[in-house]
């Protein structure tokens, strides 16, 4: 409690805290201070054009920064109550351009995390925060990693230990008729679906967009979740991936893989079960990132597909390896 006071204390102070979620770890800013929003920008490197979600700590809260809501929002929030949604919606004066990056909406979401709850409601307003990471680099879902990236940049980090999701949260747009998945997390296109009939996926989920391209979820469109080794994803026929693994791996090579994986390699990399992909959720980021210790040439990603519960890691995977796949 002493700590989340201190650095209730410092966000007033126009200063900015690395805080844990039930996703990853977030560089938190009042988003009330312009000042700290762009040293949030700065510590990371962040691109400008790529807007903060705001945390904020009940959904009582939501008609003070958004308007125009979709109804929809508030059953959504009460459906998924504890899990991590960010729901894109028009927003009100309150929110700087700054935290939006200039656009007229906002990403809003509760996070699942007494830490990240009580230093919002200490500070007494909302929180703007990206994942605590570098840009480009993958998600921190330590208080280490975060140190990792961030130390001598930002003044406090608050350690919650390892982050129970370990992949950001969903974020869905309801600013239009038809509701829109910007980005894949726990919470599934699938369980959407089941409110939201006539969802869609925005097509930045499978590709890479171009840097000048104008896009719905800006974030997406920026190298993203990669290690500094080569990665190779493989998917499809897992036979057939264990015979190329059998055939192709060499010591000079690593693979990131399921339990399941029957592989013989020097540099294995086990990051879940493939019969639960939240368990691989929950390992990813850190699995990617420890494989840079190594100066591997090449590193395969056994890939448990893009369906349903595997989608979000998909979309993580498929760009930290810039699309470079096999399919069998
Ligand atoms: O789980 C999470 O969401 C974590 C924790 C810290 O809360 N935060 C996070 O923030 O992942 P960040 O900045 O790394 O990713 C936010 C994503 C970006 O892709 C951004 O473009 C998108 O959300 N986004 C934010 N505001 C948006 C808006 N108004 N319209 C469309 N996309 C938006
Ligand atoms: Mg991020």
């Amino acid at each position: 409690m002493e700590n989340i006071k201190k650095a209730a204390m410092l966000l007033k102070q126009d200063e900015i805290v690395a805080m844990p979620t039930e996703t990853v770890y977030g560089l938190a800013a009042s988003i009330l201070s312009k000042v700290a929003v762009e040293k949030i920008f700065k510590a990371k490197g962040r691109p400008q054009d790529n807007p903060l979600i705001v945390h904020i700590s009940s959904v009582d809260e939501l008609s003070k920064y958004a308007k125009d809501i979709n109804p929809l929002a508030f059953v959504l929030y009460k459906a998924f109550k504890g899990m991590p949604l960010s729901i894109v919606l028009n927003k009100n004066d309150i929110i700087p351009d700054v935290v939006s990056a200039g656009l007229k909406t906002v990403a809003i979401r509760i996070p699942n995390n007494d830490i990240a709850i009580a230093l919002i409601k200490e500070l007494g307003a909302p929180i703007a925060a990206p994942s605590a990471n570098l840009s480009g680099l993958p998600s921190p879902t330590t208080a280490e990693e975060v140190f990792d990236d961030l130390n001598g940049k930002i003044p406090a980090i608050l350690d919650g230990g390892k982050c129970a999701v370990g992949v950001e949260s969903t974020v869905l747009s309801l600013v239009s008729d038809t509701p829109v998945l910007l980005r894949p997390g726990f919470v599934t296109f699938e369980m959407l679906k089941e409110y939201l009939p006539n969802i869609k996926m925005s097509e930045s989920i499978f590709k890479t967009l171009k840097k000048d391209e104008v896009v719905s979820c800006p974030g997406m469109k920026y190298k993203h979740y990669a290690p500094k080794t080569k990665l190779c994803m493989l998917s499809g026929d897992m036979a057939k991936i264990e015979q190329y693994l059998a055939e192709n791996v060499t010591d000079d090579k690593g693979v990131i893989c399921f339990e399941e994986t029957k592989v013989k390699a020097k540099n294995k990399f086990i990051y879940g079960k493939m019969s639960d992909a939240n368990s691989c959720n929950h390992l990813v980021y850190s699995v990617l990132r420890e494989i840079d210790e190594y100066n591997l040439n090449l590193v395969y990603v056994v890939s448990g597909g893009n369906d349903k519960e595997f989608l979000a890691i998909y979309n993580r995977l498929i760009k930290a390896c810039s699309h470079n796949e096999i399919k069998f």
